[in-house]
């Protein structure tokens, strides 16, 4: 008894420790963190974080497109949001004469302000804890059909801790968005791909658009009519800056951590899933950056598949590494004995580890299969394109010349076939060395011995598909495209793949289901961990301090960089690091006007800030607020060594990048020439 008990101290010293500032909290239950903050230095009370009777900070926060997280800084209804949250709408509203990408771009009056189609944004009304009402027999559709009211309502039920609890999320959803303004790239993306999940960082990233509404301040369709928004709740923001030790914190968006998962999910995704994703997109990414080195043309239009399939690729890479330096699955493992040890005698709980390693023995090889799949096959561009069509087809849709447009301008977009071609020789190769025999279509074993090996096989394929040549084609010339044949034959595999479509391999429902049960004993069993759910795409709140942090033996990185740092950075001759000419020159002329601060005594303008908040993807573009509730900067990043944080967070390492507000204040004065802006918004 003595050792288990002295196993478990053992255990929740381990965890307690490491929870600093380690946490994503629901908004609705921050009551419950409020002393701590208010220890850190946070000044407001927790209904002035959340309430659903009266304004609070939440309805300054919202849910930008997809996956990014953006604020509102005027009674206006205008917002701030990354320059990567906005680059696909900033691209879209592009052209050859009008590059606002590289440009950039600055409405100088209301009427220039540009509608961008299909942009939403989404503000939270209310979330509820509906778990009793699911326990008493309520189902998840009446529930959110009875709180779907009002113009452009969105509602969800959400499960946290894997099916304990159910939480009602009620949004209004706003599709009258338009563009404001963005910094030219060389400053929104200054760095690119180099300098991503890297500190010390220089990015200019961020944008402004302006929401817009009917009459009575609901959301309406794209009219010259709408009138901007008026949120319940905007932003002041501070001019005074961000000192090492000041309260922040973050509120946004986080889409996807996995912090209770056992040691089994750890191996899995440090062994065999990151080390496999690493190197396919290594192989992806050379042929690609190869090409691009060869032809200006090329680069640009592979830039931006260039930064997704880096992006995700560098994190795995620095989340492998953080894993093995914390050694997760070693300490897991030693939680999970002592777990067991405690739940012997438990009836309902002495078999669940066991149950949760068989459960995933059974699942690995399925998961594994899909994300090969997506990592090689479906790496392939033109076979999206055939994928798509084969999937048409089959729902019953004609292929007529519209159809095939619609798959064009989506699967061929910035398309060249021949860096396709390469990437489709070594993918199909890397599949058929990767994956099981049995996953294997008989057909293309079958096509590949035909032809005598991979390449003449792939060699034949796009010489022979009509797929990237020839537009519009008959149904017929579709249907026997030897690119379509290559399509159907996975078709069973994408099948399968569905089964295994979840957000992680703990998600997978024969392994959740034991999550389920695994949460409430831990609850019961670790009393000293502070418990937070999982992030999954909700509104959450972090919150931590300014601090930098020790990189390796002996190197400090500081808190913040300096456009002296940008200076050191600029050449001309990198695309990534070529800063706009105004900027040199005001760099020379050290002409800094209110947005000088000194730093070593010398004049110069803040940049970037690191603090120890925890966050994750979708906290892209989430305000960064100070003790008294005022905007100091915008979420982007975090650190290379961070990036393990989704899985461990390590408060002596974890760090997010910002964009220091005095920064973008900076750009929209000097660069963008736009300090009009500053008439509606609030600045301290
Ligand atoms: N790493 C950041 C995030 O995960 C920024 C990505 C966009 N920037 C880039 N250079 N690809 O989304
Ligand atoms: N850049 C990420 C995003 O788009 C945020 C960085 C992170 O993963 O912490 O949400």
């Amino acid at each position: 008894m003595i050792k288990r008990i002295l196993l478990c101290a053992i255990a929740c010293i381990t965890f307690t420790t490491a929870m600093a500032d380690e946490g994503m909290w629901l908004p609705s239950l921050i009551k419950e963190r409020i002393k701590v903050m208010r220890k850190k230095g946070f000044r407001l009370k927790a209904d002035d974080v959340y309430s659903d009777r009266k304004a609070s900070l939440k309805d300054a926060v919202m849910q930008f497109g997809g996956g990014c997280t953006g604020e509102f800084v005027s009674a206006e209804g205008l917002l701030l949001t990354n320059h990567h949250c906005g680059y696909a709408s900033i691209q879209k509203l592009s052209s050859v004469e009008h590059d606002y990408l590289t440009d950039g771009y600055w409405a100088k009056s209301r009427a220039e302000e540009l509608h961008v189609p299909g942009l939403t944004i989404s503000i939270l009304e209310r979330m509820e804890d509906v778990t009793d009402r699911i326990a008493a027999g309520e189902s998840k559709e009446s529930i959110i059909e009875q709180a779907k009211q009002g113009k452009g309502c969105r509602a969800s039920i959400e499960s946290m801790y894997y099916g304990n609890q159910h939480y009602l999320f009620v949004y209004r959803v706003y599709n009258d968005v338009r563009l404001v303004g963005a910094p030219p790239s060389s400053i929104g993306k200054f760095g690119g791909d180099t300098d991503n999940w890297i500190w010390p960082r220089h990015t200019g990233d961020f944008s402004m658009f302006r929401v817009y509404a009917d009459a009575n301040n609901e959301p309406a369709d794209y009219s010259t009519d709408n009138i901007p928004y008026r949120p319940k709740r905007y932003f002041p923001i501070s001019t005074k800056g961000v000192e090492e030790g000041d309260f922040t914190m973050i509120y946004g968006f986080p889409g996807n951590t996995q912090e209770y998962v056992t040691a089994d999910a750890v191996e899995y995704v440090a062994e065999i899933s990151n080390p496999m994703k690493i190197a396919l997109r290594t192989i992806r990414l050379d042929i690609i950056s190869e090409a691009q080195s060869k032809d200006v043309a090329t680069r640009i239009a592979y830039a931006a598949k260039h930064a997704n399939i880096a992006n995700a690729w560098k994190k795995w890479e620095g989340e492998s590494l953080g894993l093995e330096r914390l050694g997760t699955a070693d300490k897991k493992r030693a939680y999970e004995k002592n777990f067991a040890a405690w739940a012997a005698d438990k009836p309902q709980y002495t078999t669940l580890i066991d149950s949760m390693h068989a459960a995933y023995k059974k699942a690995i090889p399925g998961y594994f299969a899909r994300e090969l799949f997506n990592e090689t096959i479906a790496g392939i561009e033109v076979y999206n394109f055939a994928a798509w069509l084969v999937a048409q087809h089959s729902k019953g849709e004609k292929l007529t010349a519209d159809v095939q447009v619609i798959g064009r301008q989506y699967y061929l977009k910035d398309y060249r076939a021949q860096i396709d071609k390469t990437i489709a020789t070594h993918m199909i190769a890397e599949f058929i060395k990767r994956m099981p025999v049995e996953n294997i279509p008989q057909e293309l074993t079958a096509a590949i011995e035909n032809y005598g090996g991979v390449e003449s096989f792939v060699e034949n394929l796009y010489n022979q598909t009509q797929l990237i040549t020839k537009y519009p084609l008959t149904t017929e010339e579709i249907l026997n495209d030897p690119m379509v044949q290559f399509a159907t034959w996975f078709v069973p595999q994408v099948n399968k793949n569905r089964e295994y479509a979840y957000r992680n391999l703990s998600n997978v429902p024969t392994i959740e289901k034991w999550y389920k049960e695994y949460m409430q004993a831990l609850r019961e069993w670790d009393k000293e961990r502070a418990f937070y759910p999982d992030a999954n795409f909700t509104l959450r709140v972090a919150y931590g301090t300014i601090c930098g942090y020790e990189n390796a033996d002996g190197e400090y990185h500081t808190h913040l960089t300096t456009l002296d740092g940008i200076m050191a950075k600029d050449n001309p001759e990198i695309y990534d690091y070529n800063i706009p000419q105004v900027l040199r020159d005001i760099h020379a002329e050290k002409d800094y006007g209110r947005w000088g601060i000194e730093k070593n005594g010398k004049q110069t303008i803040p940049v970037c800030f690191l603090a120890n908040n925890h966050t994750s993807g979708g906290n892209s573009g989430s305000p960064v607020i100070n003790g008294k509730g005022e905007l100091v900067g915008i979420n982007f990043d975090r650190t290379w060594r961070s990036t393990m944080s989704d899985i461990e967070f390590d408060p002596s390492i974890c760090r997010n990048i910002s964009v220091d507000i005095r920064y973008v204040l900076f750009v929209i004065d000097r660069i963008g020439d736009a300090s009009y802006l500053f008439n509606e918004m609030d600045l301290k």
